[in-house]
Order: structure tokens, then sequence, then C-alpha cells
């Protein structure tokens, strides 16, 4: 039996003046993860929120924050968005000096670790560390926006990853993120990801969320 796609919308596309309600209508919709973007003005061009509204946000949802850091240097920040109340926290290896304390940090805090490979970053930079984590997140967009175009060139990326992962054993997940619509999620899913990020797609029509977060599971 093949798996079931999971699906995260990623909040960077909902309407910020009212995240609490988009939290609550989130945890009827059959998400699985709500995906938290986190951008700098620094490591990305964009500047979204910190740990403070993570953390007044978080009490609203009842599915896990898969919490995206577009943050440079990283490391110093991590126990901050581990308190804040996220769950899987997400780090770039251009963020930080040393990517194997970062992931160990992230564990000794009790949460899943996840490495983000640009589109230009080839997955040899995560091979190394791929038996202390727990999700590699593909970026099918040059990270800091929502609504840009997917990438299609990235699915080789995915597709190399998978046989590794597959080869080894491991239950590391393969997360994908940006520009995923019913089009792009179905050739993501076809390359091997377990897990689609979107934004754009899901919050276009905020009151139908349901029925996109089915739609784009069933692609
Ligand atoms: C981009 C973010 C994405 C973004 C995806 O830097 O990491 O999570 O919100 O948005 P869409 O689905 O609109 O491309
Ligand atoms: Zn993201």
């Amino acid at each position: 039996m093949t798996k079931s796609l999971k699906i995260a919308p990623s909040i960077l596309s909902s309407d910020f003046s009212k995240l609490g309600e988009v939290l609550q209508s989130l945890n009827t919709s059959g998400a699985d993860l709500v995906h938290v973007d986190v951008m700098d003005g620094h490591f990305v061009p964009n500047i979204t929120f910190g740990p403070p509204v993570i953390k007044k946000i978080r009490k609203y949802s009842s599915i896990p924050f898969d919490v995206h850091l577009m943050i440079a240097p990283v490391h110093r920040y991590i126990k901050d968005f581990a308190d804040a109340g996220a769950d899987i926290i997400t780090i770039h290896p251009e963020a930080t000096n040393d990517l194997e304390a970062s992931i160990q940090l992230i564990k000794s805090l009790g949460k899943k670790a996840g490495v983000s490979l640009n589109p230009e970053t080839p997955i040899e930079k995560v091979l190394p560390v791929l038996n202390s984590i727990d999700l590699v997140l593909i970026m099918s967009v040059n990270p800091g926006f929502g609504g840009q175009s997917f990438m299609p060139e990235v699915l080789s990326k995915v597709v190399d990853l998978r046989k590794i992962i597959d080869e080894k054993n491991l239950t590391v997940e393969i997360e994908i993120d940006g520009g995923i619509d019913y089009i792009t999620g179905k050739q993501a899913k076809e390359a091997g990801v377990d897990i689609l990020v979107s934004g754009t797609t899901l919050f276009k029509d905020e009151k139908n969320l349901k029925d996109n977060i089915d739609q784009l599971r069933n692609c």
C-alpha cells in the first residue's frame, strides 16, 4: 500500500490579521502539519515573524508546527523557537557554521530536525547528516516569498534522495516547498516526496481550505 501524502499548509499565504482563526480552521481541515516560514531580511530578502508570535499562535493549534527557519546565523535562535512551540525545526546548511552541532541542539531540545536545500544546493550537503535528521526540505523556489513558480529541475534531487533513503532503510521524510499546486504536487509525489508544503494554492480561497487540502492530498 502506498503511503498517503502529508499536507503542510504554509501560513505565509494566510491573513496575518487573523492567525488565531486560521489555525483553528486548520485544526479541522485535515492538515498534517502547519508550515511556519521564519524570515530575517538577511538570509532571505523578506521578514516575517519570530518566537514571540509563534508562541502566541501555537496555542490555537492542535497540529504540529513545522518551523522553517530562513535566518542566519541560526544556531543561537534554535532554543527560542523550540521554547516557542516548534515541533519540527528545519535549518539551511548555509546558515550555520556547524550543521551537525545545530542538528544535535535541535534534537537535545526534544524536537525533530530538518535540513533544507535551496534549488542550487546539491543533496551531497545533507548526506553526511542523513542518519541524524528526521526530514529533508527540498526548496522548489528560491526561498523568501510565497507565490513563486515551481522549479521542476529540483525533482531529480527528490528522486536521488528517495533512492538513498530507501536503500539505507531510513525513516527520513522528504518535504517539498515552493510553487506546489495540484499539478506540481503530483509531479513531486511521483518523484517520491512524503510531504507537500503549499501556501498560495491552499489559501487562495480560504473558505475552501479543507477541500483544497483534500484535493492536494489526492493529486
Ligand atoms: C518560501 C516559503 C514557502 C512558501 C510557499 O520561502 O518557504 O513555504 O510559503 O508558498 P507557495 O506555496 O505560495 O509557493
Ligand atoms: Zn517554507
